[in-house]
């Protein structure tokens, strides 16, 4: 009896975690560019300011990537319990057009984690020499790559809400 009722909840607990780790994704995006970047705008020292935000942002990623891989395993789990895969039906539409946008997502935080961060950090620290060309280039780019992540995890959201209503 226990073991069918835990068998019950198991997709359920699936879906919660899966949620979860969308608002902790999400949301952390948001606190930063919504609360952490003004407030971090009000301090004076540049030197601190970027170190301040170099820190937070370290930080904040190995969360992102934890929440990444947790959605993806959930998501595949969600698939298999709730998914509608009969050939044509809106629902599979609808869930080709998320996982392309969490693909192109996954490839940007590569994109913006191993190439641009690195590339832009370099920029501040090279012992007294000048950034070159490329390294100004990353620090003007790595801002509007985490803009666009934003948007598209937003985006997302919406499609995994049509999703729910699409069986
Ligand atoms: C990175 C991005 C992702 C985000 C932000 C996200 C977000 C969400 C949210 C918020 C829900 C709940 C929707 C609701 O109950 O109204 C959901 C459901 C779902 N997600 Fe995701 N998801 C992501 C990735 C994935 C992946 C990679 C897969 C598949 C491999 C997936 C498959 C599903 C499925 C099948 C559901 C349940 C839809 C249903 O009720 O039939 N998701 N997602």
């Amino acid at each position: 009896m226990a073991g069918a009722t835990l068998a019950c909840m198991l997709p359920f607990l699936n879906l919660w975690l899966h949620v979860l780790a969308a608002v902790i994704w999400i949301g952390g995006m948001l606190f930063l560019s919504l609360v952490a970047v003004p407030v971090l705008r009000q301090v004076d020292s540049p030197l601190l300011r970027a170190d301040l935000f170099r820190k937070m942002a370290r930080r904040f990623r190995r969360l992102v990537w934890i929440c990444i891989a947790v959605l993806i395993l959930t998501g595949i789990v969600n698939v298999a319990y709730y998914g509608n895969t009969a050939p044509g039906s809106p629902y599979l539409k609808v869930l080709g057009i998320k996982l392309g946008l969490v693909a192109v997502l996954v490839a940007l935080g590569v994109t913006h984690d191993f190439i641009i961060g690195p590339r832009a950090a370099r920029a501040q620290s090279r012992d007294g020499l000048p950034p070159t060309g490329t390294d100004l280039l990353m620090v003007q780019l790595a801002p509007w790559v985490g803009r666009l992540n934003l948007l598209l995890g937003v985006i997302i959201l919406v499609l995994a809400a049509a999703l729910t209503r699409s069986h």
